[in-house]
């Protein structure tokens, strides 16, 4: 009885062998194979609590703790070496200078190591695509860094906060997101900093890079690239952050009929460096303001032509003659853009040529 004992348990020893293997914690050896992936969690609908799992507008953003966050997805374990840090916890139209110099200076702290090969940035949709710009010009490092929300509060049916939080992780611990600039991915879409924008209020497909397109997908668990911007960004920029700790103020003057100057003179009066003039159009001057923004432009103010229109160049020289008035074009910035990168030209120069180089290098 008892050698049939064994003979039982030498036949189900590989048995035994192969499920121990399977249950047993991964060796020390291939956990370290995953990328090391740090989630900086800033707030946002990622983040937020509704009523009820019905509840997909009108809830509490930016309510949920990091640790929670990673918790609620098991499989980001499987995909990286996950660590989270809380650095605020804010709803993104709150965002402001002072939580983007200490977001962008955690980056490069965080980059500088050797120990980290990728951060994911959890943050809300509203401001997600002026902060990834802003990173996009400031992070020292070519190493990825991804910017991910959700456009569905995390108790809601379907939630999308889950899927887009494994898909960054994946993508910031990705060879292949290597050199791209900042990244935003939701909704299994990759879209590049400079150019992604929010274009539904309530959608998950929200995030688009109109006319010039996507970067790429997410899809079977890796990224899967097709284009990159031309444009200059992260570790082959020349803005530095780590002395400052306050930003020039640039506003942003929105064009419309019968626009006249209030707007723009009180702007000027609380002390503005710059003004964006997201113009109509081509980014024209009604004829009411045109003087007024050649006052400001006397008294030190830089002026950057910008377009109320969402897609397209704006032509220097075109509707208005800015070498004679010393104004910079925006190239294809949408205003909110084109103010973070007038702050931080502004932090390298007053110069209207050197700007406008810029524009059209950034
Ligand atoms: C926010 O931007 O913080 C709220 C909206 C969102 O995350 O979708």
């Amino acid at each position: 009885m008892v050698s049939g004992l064994f003979h039982r348990l030498r036949t189900a020893f590989p048995l035994l062998l192969l499920l121990f293997s399977l249950a047993a914690p991964e060796p020390a050896s291939a956990q370290q194979k995953l990328p090391n992936v740090v989630i900086l969690a800033t707030g946002g609908t990622i983040a937020g609590t509704g009523a009820s799992s019905t509840t997909t507008v009108g809830y509490s953003a930016a309510k949920v703790g990091v640790e929670a966050l990673i918790e609620a997805v098991p499989e980001l374990r499987t995909v990286a070496n996950v660590k989270g840090e809380q650095i605020f916890q804010i709803a993104s139209e709150n965002m402001n200078d002072a939580y983007w110099l200490q977001l962008a200076k955690r980056v490069n702290a965080l980059l500088a190591g050797s120990d980290v090969d990728g951060i994911v940035i959890t943050h809300g949709t509203d401001t997600i695509e002026e902060t990834a710009y802003f990173l996009n010009l400031v992070v020292k490092s070519h190493k990825p860094v991804v910017i991910v929300g959700a456009m569905r509060p995390s108790t809601a049916i379907s939630a999308d906060g889950p899927i887009n939080l494994y898909n960054a992780v994946i993508l910031a611990g990705s060879p292949d997101a290597v050199g791209k600039g900042v990244l935003v991915c939701l909704n299994d879409q990759i879209n590049g900093a400079r150019d992604v924008t929010k274009t539904n209020t309530s959608t998950l497909d929200t995030f688009r890079t109109p006319e010039l397109g996507l970067l790429g997908y997410m899809q079977d668990n890796r990224p899967h690239f097709y284009r990159q911007s031309t444009r200059r960004h992260t570790a082959d920029t020349e803005f530095d952050v780590s002395g400052l700790d306050r930003l020039p103020r640039v506003d942003i003057v929105y064009g419309y009929a019968n626009m006249d100057p209030t707007a723009l003179n009180a702007f000027v009066a609380a002390g503005a460096k710059g003004i964006i003039h997201a113009g109509v159009g081509d980014g024209s001057l009604a004829a009411p303001v045109r003087p007024a923004l050649s006052a400001a432009r006397s008294q030190g103010v830089i002026i950057v032509r910008s377009s109320r229109v969402g897609n397209g160049i704006i032509a220097r020289n075109g509707e208005a003659n800015d070498d004679d008035l010393d104004f910079v074009a925006s190239d294809t910035l949408n205003p909110q853009k084109a103010r973070i990168l007038l702050m931080l030209a502004l932090t390298r120069t007053s110069d209207t040529k050197d700007i406008q180089r810029m524009f059209y290098t950034y």
